[in-house]
Protein backbone atom coordinates (compact mmCIF):
# COMPACT_ATOMS: atom_id res chain seq x y z
CA UNK A 1 0.00 0.00 0.00
CA UNK A 2 2.11 3.00 -1.00
CA UNK A 3 -0.60 5.33 1.02
CA UNK A 4 -1.52 5.44 4.50
CA UNK A 5 -2.76 7.32 7.10
CA UNK A 6 -2.43 7.80 10.81
CA UNK A 7 -3.76 10.35 13.39
CA UNK A 8 -2.52 12.69 16.00
CA UNK A 9 -3.96 16.00 17.93
CA UNK A 10 -2.46 19.70 17.24
CA UNK A 11 -2.93 21.72 20.40
CA UNK A 12 -3.45 25.41 20.22
CA UNK A 13 -3.40 26.51 23.94
CA UNK A 14 -5.18 24.00 25.12
CA UNK A 15 -7.67 23.75 22.24
CA UNK A 16 -6.87 20.82 20.58
CA UNK A 17 -7.90 19.28 16.52
CA UNK A 18 -7.16 15.84 14.68
CA UNK A 19 -4.47 16.08 12.85
CA UNK A 20 -4.46 13.46 9.90
CA UNK A 21 -0.88 12.36 9.29
CA UNK A 22 -0.28 10.90 5.70
CA UNK A 23 2.48 9.39 4.07
CA UNK A 24 2.85 8.52 0.39
CA UNK A 25 5.78 6.29 -0.73
CA UNK A 26 6.06 7.39 -4.83
CA UNK A 27 8.57 6.26 -7.68
CA UNK A 28 11.58 8.93 -7.60
CA UNK A 29 14.72 9.73 -6.20
CA UNK A 30 14.79 8.31 -2.40
CA UNK A 31 14.43 11.26 -0.31
CA UNK A 32 11.72 12.55 2.65
CA UNK A 33 9.50 15.33 2.33
CA UNK A 34 7.49 16.47 4.92
CA UNK A 35 4.25 19.53 3.96
CA UNK A 36 1.50 21.28 5.92
CA UNK A 37 3.41 23.80 7.83
CA UNK A 38 5.68 22.16 10.29
CA UNK A 39 7.63 24.11 12.26
CA UNK A 40 11.20 23.84 12.89
CA UNK A 41 10.57 21.01 15.41
CA UNK A 42 8.70 19.72 13.48
CA UNK A 43 10.98 19.37 10.04
CA UNK A 44 13.76 17.79 12.12
CA UNK A 45 10.95 14.75 12.73
CA UNK A 46 11.96 13.15 9.56
CA UNK A 47 15.79 12.57 10.64
CA UNK A 48 14.62 11.41 14.01
CA UNK A 49 11.57 8.92 13.18
CA UNK A 50 13.99 7.60 10.33
CA UNK A 51 17.01 7.11 12.78
CA UNK A 52 14.05 5.46 14.94
CA UNK A 53 12.20 3.23 12.34
CA UNK A 54 15.90 1.60 11.42
CA UNK A 55 16.94 1.62 15.00
CA UNK A 56 13.73 -0.93 15.51
CA UNK A 57 14.67 -3.16 13.03
CA UNK A 58 12.77 -2.09 10.56
CA UNK A 59 13.47 -0.62 7.17
CA UNK A 60 13.13 3.09 5.69
CA UNK A 61 11.85 2.77 2.00
CA UNK A 62 14.33 3.80 -0.44
CA UNK A 63 12.36 5.66 -2.39
CA UNK A 64 10.11 8.90 -2.34
CA UNK A 65 8.35 9.50 0.72
CA UNK A 66 5.97 12.69 0.90
CA UNK A 67 4.83 13.05 4.37
CA UNK A 68 1.51 15.64 4.77
CA UNK A 69 0.30 16.81 7.74
CA UNK A 70 -3.61 18.65 6.90
CA UNK A 71 -5.07 20.50 8.01
CA UNK A 72 -2.55 22.33 6.27
CA UNK A 73 -3.62 25.74 7.64
CA UNK A 74 -3.18 24.70 11.15
CA UNK A 75 0.36 25.28 12.92
CA UNK A 76 1.48 22.56 14.80
CA UNK A 77 4.56 22.37 16.96
CA UNK A 78 7.19 20.20 18.33
CA UNK A 79 7.63 16.33 18.34
CA UNK A 80 4.35 14.70 19.17
CA UNK A 81 3.62 13.81 15.64
CA UNK A 82 6.56 11.17 15.45
CA UNK A 83 4.93 8.03 16.14
CA UNK A 84 2.01 8.89 13.78
CA UNK A 85 4.40 9.61 11.61
CA UNK A 86 6.21 6.55 11.91
CA UNK A 87 3.22 4.34 11.46
CA UNK A 88 1.85 6.35 8.79
CA UNK A 89 5.45 5.11 6.80
CA UNK A 90 5.18 1.52 7.98
CA UNK A 91 1.96 1.34 6.69
CA UNK A 92 2.47 2.75 3.47
CA UNK A 93 5.36 0.37 3.14
CA UNK A 94 3.43 -2.54 4.18
CA UNK A 95 5.51 -2.87 7.14
CA UNK A 96 2.96 -3.24 9.61
CA UNK A 97 -1.14 -3.42 9.09
CA UNK A 98 -3.29 -0.21 8.66
CA UNK A 99 -6.71 -1.25 10.27
CA UNK A 100 -6.02 -0.31 14.04
CA UNK A 101 -4.70 3.49 12.46
CA UNK A 102 -7.68 4.42 11.71
CA UNK A 103 -9.14 5.20 14.63
CA UNK A 104 -6.47 5.56 16.78
CA UNK A 105 -4.62 8.92 17.95
CA UNK A 106 -0.76 8.61 18.30
CA UNK A 107 1.01 11.00 20.99
CA UNK A 108 4.86 11.06 21.03
CA UNK A 109 8.04 11.60 20.47
CA UNK A 110 10.44 8.78 19.21
CA UNK A 111 14.23 8.69 20.38
CA UNK A 112 16.83 8.24 17.66
CA UNK A 113 17.55 4.55 19.31
CA UNK A 114 13.37 3.95 18.80
CA UNK A 115 12.38 4.82 22.55
CA UNK A 116 9.00 7.14 22.77
CA UNK A 117 9.09 10.26 24.27
CA UNK A 118 6.06 11.87 26.12
CA UNK A 119 5.03 14.86 24.80
CA UNK A 120 2.83 17.95 26.62
CA UNK A 121 -0.40 18.33 26.33
CA UNK A 122 -1.68 14.73 26.18
CA UNK A 123 -4.63 15.78 28.37
CA UNK A 124 -5.81 18.42 26.60
CA UNK A 125 -4.85 16.72 23.32
CA UNK A 126 -7.10 13.79 24.30
CA UNK A 127 -10.11 15.82 25.18
CA UNK A 128 -10.11 16.99 21.69
CA UNK A 129 -9.70 13.56 20.32
CA UNK A 130 -12.73 12.18 22.54
CA UNK A 131 -14.76 15.00 21.27
CA UNK A 132 -14.18 13.68 17.65
CA UNK A 133 -15.17 10.17 18.32
CA UNK A 134 -11.83 8.63 18.67
CA UNK A 135 -12.20 6.22 21.30
CA UNK A 136 -8.46 5.22 21.29
CA UNK A 137 -4.79 6.34 22.29
CA UNK A 138 -1.54 5.15 22.15
CA UNK A 139 0.94 7.63 24.24
CA UNK A 140 4.73 7.26 26.35
CA UNK A 141 3.95 4.89 29.13
CA UNK A 142 4.87 8.33 31.30
CA UNK A 143 1.73 9.80 30.15
CA UNK A 144 -0.80 6.86 30.77
CA UNK A 145 -1.84 8.40 34.25
CA UNK A 146 -2.29 11.40 32.61
CA UNK A 147 -4.35 10.30 29.42
CA UNK A 148 -6.63 7.77 31.99
CA UNK A 149 -7.99 11.20 33.17
CA UNK A 150 -10.14 11.57 29.97
CA UNK A 151 -13.02 8.70 30.67
CA UNK A 152 -14.35 6.89 27.17
CA UNK A 153 -11.63 6.94 25.47
CA UNK A 154 -9.12 3.71 25.56
CA UNK A 155 -5.23 4.72 26.72
CA UNK A 156 -2.22 2.70 25.77
CA UNK A 157 1.31 2.93 26.11
CA UNK A 158 4.08 2.31 24.31
CA UNK A 159 7.39 2.46 25.78
CA UNK A 160 9.23 1.60 22.47
CA UNK A 161 8.47 1.77 18.87
CA UNK A 162 8.44 -1.72 18.34
CA UNK A 163 5.99 -2.12 20.60
CA UNK A 164 3.53 -0.12 19.06
CA UNK A 165 4.39 -2.14 15.97
CA UNK A 166 3.74 -5.29 17.58
CA UNK A 167 1.02 -4.22 18.70
CA UNK A 168 -0.25 -2.82 15.06
CA UNK A 169 0.61 -6.69 13.55
CA UNK A 170 -1.98 -7.50 16.27
CA UNK A 171 1.00 -9.43 18.37
CA UNK A 172 1.42 -8.14 21.69
CA UNK A 173 -1.41 -5.93 24.02
CA UNK A 174 -0.33 -3.14 24.87
CA UNK A 175 -0.33 -1.45 28.60
CA UNK A 176 -3.67 0.15 30.12
CA UNK A 177 -3.68 2.87 32.56
CA UNK A 178 -4.43 2.16 35.81
CA UNK A 179 -6.77 4.38 37.06
CA UNK A 180 -5.93 7.78 39.13
CA UNK A 181 -6.75 8.21 42.49
CA UNK A 182 -5.63 11.53 42.88
CA UNK A 183 -3.05 13.16 44.45
CA UNK A 184 -2.61 12.89 48.71
CA UNK A 185 -3.96 16.42 50.32
CA UNK A 186 -1.57 18.96 50.19
CA UNK A 187 -0.23 20.36 52.99
CA UNK A 188 -1.32 23.81 53.76
CA UNK A 189 0.79 26.16 56.44
CA UNK A 190 -1.87 26.88 58.88
CA UNK A 191 -3.84 30.00 59.86
CA UNK A 192 -3.38 29.03 63.45
CA UNK A 193 0.55 29.93 62.93
CA UNK A 194 -0.81 33.86 62.19
CA UNK A 195 -0.67 35.82 65.65
CA UNK A 196 -2.92 38.55 65.63
CA UNK A 197 -4.27 40.59 62.77
CA UNK A 198 -7.84 40.15 63.21
CA UNK A 199 -8.84 42.44 60.73
CA UNK A 200 -6.11 41.21 57.68
CA UNK A 201 -7.65 37.56 59.35
CA UNK A 202 -11.25 38.34 58.28
CA UNK A 203 -10.38 39.85 55.13
CA UNK A 204 -8.76 36.42 53.87
CA UNK A 205 -12.11 34.76 55.36
CA UNK A 206 -13.99 37.03 53.50
CA UNK A 207 -11.86 37.10 50.51
CA UNK A 208 -12.10 33.51 50.07
CA UNK A 209 -15.63 33.19 51.00
CA UNK A 210 -16.46 35.81 47.70
CA UNK A 211 -13.49 34.86 45.65
CA UNK A 212 -12.82 38.94 45.95
CA UNK A 213 -9.53 40.27 45.08
CA UNK A 214 -7.63 41.62 47.95
CA UNK A 215 -4.70 44.18 48.64
CA UNK A 216 -2.50 43.98 51.95
CA UNK A 217 -0.90 46.91 53.01
CA UNK A 218 1.38 47.42 55.54
CA UNK A 219 5.33 47.96 57.24
CA UNK A 220 7.35 44.51 56.42
CA UNK A 221 6.98 41.26 58.73
CA UNK A 222 3.78 42.20 59.74
CA UNK A 223 2.51 38.58 58.50
CA UNK A 224 1.37 40.10 54.79
CA UNK A 225 3.19 36.97 52.78
CA UNK A 226 2.06 34.49 55.64
CA UNK A 227 -1.24 35.29 55.22
CA UNK A 228 -1.55 35.01 51.25
CA UNK A 229 0.03 31.37 52.14
CA UNK A 230 -2.98 30.86 53.63
CA UNK A 231 -5.41 31.16 51.38
CA UNK A 232 -5.53 27.72 49.35
CA UNK A 233 -5.82 26.35 52.41
CA UNK A 234 -9.32 28.29 52.51
CA UNK A 235 -10.50 27.46 48.91
CA UNK A 236 -13.15 24.50 48.19
CA UNK A 237 -11.15 21.95 46.15
CA UNK A 238 -12.09 22.23 42.35
CA UNK A 239 -14.51 20.34 41.02
CA UNK A 240 -14.76 17.59 38.05
CA UNK A 241 -14.43 19.89 35.39
CA UNK A 242 -12.61 22.77 36.77
CA UNK A 243 -9.92 20.11 37.91
CA UNK A 244 -9.21 18.91 34.07
CA UNK A 245 -9.55 22.49 33.10
CA UNK A 246 -6.85 23.21 35.14
CA UNK A 247 -4.55 19.84 34.90
CA UNK A 248 -5.09 20.39 30.86
CA UNK A 249 -3.43 24.35 31.07
CA UNK A 250 -0.58 22.52 33.92
CA UNK A 251 0.02 19.66 31.43
CA UNK A 252 0.54 22.29 28.22
CA UNK A 253 3.18 23.61 30.89
CA UNK A 254 5.05 20.32 31.37
CA UNK A 255 4.09 20.74 35.14
CA UNK A 256 1.85 17.90 36.36
CA UNK A 257 3.18 14.53 38.38
CA UNK A 258 3.32 12.01 36.02
CA UNK A 259 2.01 9.53 39.12
CA UNK A 260 -0.96 11.66 39.93
CA UNK A 261 -1.54 14.30 37.43
CA UNK A 262 -4.71 15.35 38.13
CA UNK A 263 -4.85 18.71 39.58
CA UNK A 264 -7.82 18.77 42.29
CA UNK A 265 -6.21 21.74 44.88
CA UNK A 266 -6.63 25.52 44.14
CA UNK A 267 -3.47 26.03 42.65
CA UNK A 268 -0.98 28.80 44.61
CA UNK A 269 1.45 30.86 42.39
CA UNK A 270 3.95 34.06 43.28
CA UNK A 271 5.64 35.12 40.97
CA UNK A 272 8.60 37.71 41.67
CA UNK A 273 8.47 40.99 40.66
CA UNK A 274 11.86 40.60 38.28
CA UNK A 275 9.34 38.39 36.46
CA UNK A 276 9.40 39.11 32.36
CA UNK A 277 6.52 40.00 30.61
CA UNK A 278 6.21 36.74 28.75
CA UNK A 279 6.77 34.61 31.83
CA UNK A 280 3.73 36.33 33.67
CA UNK A 281 1.03 36.24 30.11
CA UNK A 282 2.24 33.69 28.24
CA UNK A 283 4.72 33.16 25.09
CA UNK A 284 8.27 31.57 24.32
CA UNK A 285 9.34 30.44 20.49
CA UNK A 286 6.35 28.49 18.47
CA UNK A 287 2.82 28.47 19.59
CA UNK A 288 3.25 30.53 23.44
CA UNK A 289 3.38 28.59 26.16
CA UNK A 290 1.02 29.38 29.20
CA UNK A 291 1.41 32.16 31.62
CA UNK A 292 2.20 32.32 35.35
CA UNK A 293 -1.52 33.95 35.32
CA UNK A 294 -2.60 31.09 33.64
CA UNK A 295 -0.75 28.58 35.78
CA UNK A 296 -3.02 30.49 38.78
CA UNK A 297 -6.30 29.38 36.43
CA UNK A 298 -9.36 28.62 39.29
CA UNK A 299 -6.41 29.45 42.40
CA UNK A 300 -4.38 32.02 43.75
CA UNK A 301 -2.07 34.71 41.95
CA UNK A 302 0.04 36.76 44.68
CA UNK A 303 1.96 39.32 43.71
CA UNK A 304 4.40 40.04 46.77
CA UNK A 305 5.66 43.86 46.76
CA UNK A 306 3.53 44.49 44.22
CA UNK A 307 4.24 48.04 43.71
CA UNK A 308 7.68 46.91 42.34
CA UNK A 309 6.40 44.76 39.48
CA UNK A 310 6.37 47.88 37.04
CA UNK A 311 3.50 49.16 34.69
CA UNK A 312 3.33 47.43 31.86
CA UNK A 313 2.94 43.73 33.92
CA UNK A 314 0.07 45.26 36.26
CA UNK A 315 -1.93 47.08 33.19
CA UNK A 316 -1.32 43.24 31.20
CA UNK A 317 -2.77 42.00 34.18
CA UNK A 318 -6.06 44.27 34.74
CA UNK A 319 -6.92 43.47 30.95
CA UNK A 320 -6.93 39.23 32.14
CA UNK A 321 -8.47 39.97 35.43
CA UNK A 322 -11.47 41.68 33.38
CA UNK A 323 -11.89 38.79 30.33
CA UNK A 324 -10.61 35.89 32.29
CA UNK A 325 -8.50 34.37 29.53
CA UNK A 326 -5.98 35.76 28.04
CA UNK A 327 -5.15 35.67 24.24
CA UNK A 328 -1.71 35.90 22.97
CA UNK A 329 -0.84 37.20 19.10
CA UNK A 330 1.79 35.28 17.38
CA UNK A 331 2.86 34.97 13.91
CA UNK A 332 1.45 31.92 12.99
CA UNK A 333 -2.10 32.96 15.08
CA UNK A 334 -3.43 33.87 18.02
CA UNK A 335 -3.17 31.35 21.34
CA UNK A 336 -5.67 31.82 23.75
CA UNK A 337 -5.23 30.48 27.53
CA UNK A 338 -7.90 30.57 30.44
CA UNK A 339 -6.45 33.00 33.46
CA UNK A 340 -9.44 33.12 36.04
CA UNK A 341 -7.52 33.57 38.87
CA UNK A 342 -7.85 35.14 42.65
CA UNK A 343 -5.46 38.03 43.04
CA UNK A 344 -3.77 38.78 46.19
CA UNK A 345 -1.60 42.09 46.34
CA UNK A 346 0.58 42.96 49.13
CA UNK A 347 2.55 46.01 49.20
CA UNK A 348 5.09 48.06 51.64
CA UNK A 349 2.99 51.41 52.48
CA UNK A 350 6.39 53.57 51.22
CA UNK A 351 9.76 52.33 49.07
CA UNK A 352 11.97 52.62 52.21
CA UNK A 353 9.66 50.13 54.44
CA UNK A 354 10.50 50.92 57.91
CA UNK A 355 9.20 48.58 60.54
CA UNK A 356 7.34 50.97 62.05
CA UNK A 357 6.12 53.72 59.58
CA UNK A 358 7.14 56.08 62.25
CA UNK A 359 10.42 55.71 61.40
CA UNK A 360 9.81 56.08 57.61
CA UNK A 361 12.18 58.63 55.91
CA UNK A 362 10.18 59.09 52.52
CA UNK A 363 8.49 62.31 51.26
CA UNK A 364 5.02 62.25 50.98
CA UNK A 365 5.50 62.51 47.68
CA UNK A 366 7.57 59.44 47.40
CA UNK A 367 4.58 57.37 49.37
CA UNK A 368 2.53 58.90 47.11
CA UNK A 369 4.24 58.44 44.42
CA UNK A 370 4.95 54.58 45.05
CA UNK A 371 1.47 53.13 46.05
CA UNK A 372 0.30 55.18 42.94
CA UNK A 373 1.81 52.29 40.77
CA UNK A 374 -0.85 50.27 41.76
CA UNK A 375 -2.92 52.14 38.92
CA UNK A 376 -6.50 52.74 39.73
CA UNK A 377 -7.48 50.58 36.71
CA UNK A 378 -6.11 47.38 38.36
CA UNK A 379 -7.00 48.55 41.95
CA UNK A 380 -10.94 48.66 40.66
CA UNK A 381 -11.01 44.82 40.23
CA UNK A 382 -9.85 44.56 44.26
CA UNK A 383 -12.68 44.68 46.41
CA UNK A 384 -11.34 44.40 49.75
CA UNK A 385 -8.55 46.46 50.81
CA UNK A 386 -6.68 45.74 54.43
CA UNK A 387 -4.31 47.76 56.41
CA UNK A 388 -2.05 46.01 58.79
CA UNK A 389 -0.25 47.28 61.52
CA UNK A 390 2.93 45.99 63.64
CA UNK A 391 2.12 42.85 66.09
CA UNK A 392 2.63 44.22 69.56
CA UNK A 393 4.46 41.70 72.06
CA UNK A 394 1.13 41.52 74.10
CA UNK A 395 -0.92 40.26 71.22
CA UNK A 396 2.28 37.64 70.30
CA UNK A 397 2.45 36.41 74.22
CA UNK A 398 -0.51 36.99 75.95
CA UNK A 399 -3.47 35.71 72.96
CA UNK A 400 -5.22 32.31 72.92
CA UNK A 401 -3.99 30.51 70.27
CA UNK A 402 -5.63 31.41 66.51
CA UNK A 403 -8.16 29.29 64.75
CA UNK A 404 -7.03 26.86 62.84
CA UNK A 405 -7.64 26.76 58.84
CA UNK A 406 -9.98 23.77 59.45
CA UNK A 407 -12.71 25.95 61.55
CA UNK A 408 -12.37 28.80 58.65
CA UNK A 409 -13.32 26.79 55.77
CA UNK A 410 -15.79 25.01 57.15
CA UNK A 411 -17.60 28.65 57.03
CA UNK A 412 -15.94 30.05 53.29
CA UNK A 413 -17.55 26.53 51.97
CA UNK A 414 -20.60 27.19 53.50
CA UNK A 415 -20.77 30.53 52.43
CA UNK A 416 -19.65 29.62 48.81
CA UNK A 417 -22.34 26.93 48.43
CA UNK A 418 -24.64 29.78 49.51
CA UNK A 419 -23.42 32.42 46.80
CA UNK A 420 -23.02 29.67 43.85
CA UNK A 421 -27.00 28.19 44.41
CA UNK A 422 -28.08 31.53 44.48
CA UNK A 423 -26.38 32.49 40.89
CA UNK A 424 -26.70 29.39 39.55
CA UNK A 425 -28.78 30.04 37.07
CA UNK A 426 -26.79 32.64 35.69
CA UNK A 427 -23.41 31.15 35.74
CA UNK A 428 -21.56 33.03 38.74
CA UNK A 429 -20.04 30.88 41.39
CA UNK A 430 -18.86 33.66 43.84
CA UNK A 431 -19.68 36.89 44.20
CA UNK A 432 -16.94 38.35 42.96
CA UNK A 433 -17.91 37.55 39.51
CA UNK A 434 -21.54 39.30 39.80
CA UNK A 435 -21.29 42.32 36.95
CA UNK A 436 -22.38 45.77 38.93
CA UNK A 437 -25.69 45.76 36.81
CA UNK A 438 -27.04 42.94 37.90
CA UNK A 439 -26.44 44.18 41.69
CA UNK A 440 -27.87 47.03 41.38
CA UNK A 441 -31.14 46.19 39.04
CA UNK A 442 -32.41 42.36 39.11
CA UNK A 443 -30.67 41.56 42.62
CA UNK A 444 -31.14 45.64 44.40
CA UNK A 445 -31.74 45.65 47.95
CA UNK A 446 -34.29 47.63 49.62
CA UNK A 447 -33.43 51.28 49.97
CA UNK A 448 -33.31 51.28 53.78
CA UNK A 449 -30.79 48.47 53.60
CA UNK A 450 -28.21 50.71 51.16
CA UNK A 451 -28.75 54.19 52.72
CA UNK A 452 -25.07 54.42 53.68
CA UNK A 453 -24.35 53.81 50.33
CA UNK A 454 -26.46 55.94 48.65
CA UNK A 455 -25.55 58.89 50.64
CA UNK A 456 -21.75 58.35 49.81
CA UNK A 457 -22.56 58.22 46.24
CA UNK A 458 -24.90 61.81 46.31
CA UNK A 459 -21.59 63.24 48.11
CA UNK A 460 -19.67 61.79 45.73
CA UNK A 461 -17.72 60.07 48.40
CA UNK A 462 -18.08 56.82 46.70
CA UNK A 463 -17.78 56.31 42.80
CA UNK A 464 -20.17 53.97 41.18
CA UNK A 465 -17.42 50.78 40.80
CA UNK A 466 -16.71 51.36 44.67
CA UNK A 467 -20.75 51.12 45.28
CA UNK A 468 -20.59 47.83 43.18
CA UNK A 469 -17.24 46.50 44.88
CA UNK A 470 -18.98 47.12 48.37
CA UNK A 471 -22.18 45.34 47.60
CA UNK A 472 -20.48 42.59 46.72
CA UNK A 473 -18.92 42.05 49.79
CA UNK A 474 -21.71 43.08 51.33
CA UNK A 475 -23.40 39.75 50.13
CA UNK A 476 -20.22 37.75 51.03
CA UNK A 477 -20.72 39.00 54.11
CA UNK A 478 -24.17 37.70 54.64
CA UNK A 479 -23.07 34.32 52.97
CA UNK A 480 -20.85 33.98 56.07
CA UNK A 481 -23.69 35.35 58.13
CA UNK A 482 -25.85 32.69 56.90
CA UNK A 483 -28.38 35.43 56.09
CA UNK A 484 -30.97 35.06 53.09
CA UNK A 485 -29.30 38.84 51.79
CA UNK A 486 -27.34 41.86 53.00
CA UNK A 487 -28.69 43.75 55.79
CA UNK A 488 -28.12 47.25 56.47
CA UNK A 489 -24.70 46.34 59.35
CA UNK A 490 -23.19 44.09 56.05
CA UNK A 491 -23.12 47.22 53.59
CA UNK A 492 -21.56 49.11 56.12
CA UNK A 493 -19.06 46.57 57.30
CA UNK A 494 -18.39 46.27 53.74
CA UNK A 495 -18.11 49.90 53.30
CA UNK A 496 -15.46 49.88 55.96
CA UNK A 497 -13.22 47.37 53.85
CA UNK A 498 -13.28 49.95 51.16
CA UNK A 499 -12.02 52.96 53.66
CA UNK A 500 -9.55 51.54 55.44
CA UNK A 501 -7.55 51.16 52.26
CA UNK A 502 -4.18 51.80 51.65
CA UNK A 503 -1.79 55.41 52.89
N1 LIG B 1 1.12 37.99 62.53
C1 LIG B 1 2.18 37.18 62.63
N2 LIG B 1 2.09 36.03 63.33
C2 LIG B 1 3.14 35.20 63.43
N3 LIG B 1 4.33 35.42 62.85
C3 LIG B 1 4.49 36.53 62.13
C4 LIG B 1 3.43 37.47 61.97
N4 LIG B 1 3.87 38.46 61.21
C5 LIG B 1 5.14 38.18 60.89
N5 LIG B 1 5.53 37.02 61.44
C6 LIG B 1 6.86 36.42 61.33
O1 LIG B 1 7.64 37.25 60.50
C7 LIG B 1 8.04 36.61 59.31
C8 LIG B 1 7.82 37.53 58.12
O2 LIG B 1 6.45 37.65 57.88
P1 LIG B 1 5.86 38.00 56.46
O3 LIG B 1 4.54 37.34 56.33
O4 LIG B 1 6.85 37.67 55.41
O5 LIG B 1 5.71 39.55 56.59
P2 LIG B 1 5.43 40.59 55.43
O6 LIG B 1 5.06 39.82 54.21
O7 LIG B 1 4.32 41.43 55.96
O8 LIG B 1 6.68 41.35 55.26
C9 LIG B 1 7.20 35.37 59.21
O9 LIG B 1 7.90 34.30 58.64
C10 LIG B 1 6.84 35.07 60.65
O10 LIG B 1 7.85 34.27 61.22
MG1 LIG C 1 6.31 39.69 52.59
ZN1 LIG D 1 9.33 55.32 53.81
Amino acid sequence: MPLARAWSVALIGIEGRPVEIEADIGAGLPGTKLVGLPDAGLREAKDRVRAAVRNSGQRWPDSNVTLGLSPADLPKDGSGYDLGIAAAVLAASGAVPAPKLVDTILLGELALDGRVRPVRGVLPALLAARRSGYRRAVVAPESLAEGSLVGGIDVLGAGRLGELIAWLCDEDGLPRAEPDHGRAPPQHPDLADVVGQPEARWALEVAAAGGHNLLMTGPPGVGKTMLATRLPGLLPELGDDEALEVTAVHSVDGSLEPDSPLVRVPPFVAPHHSISVAALIGGGTGLATPGVISKAHRGVLFLDEAAEYGGERLDALRTVLEEGEVRIARSRGSVRYPARFQLVLATNTCPCAPPRETECSCSPAARRRYLAKLSGPLLDRVDLRVRMRPVTAMNVAGGESAEPTDRVRERVVAARERAAKRWSDRGWQTNAEVPGPALRREFALPQETTRLLDRGLNRGAITARGADRCLRIAWTLSDLAEADEPAADHVAAALEFRDRRAA
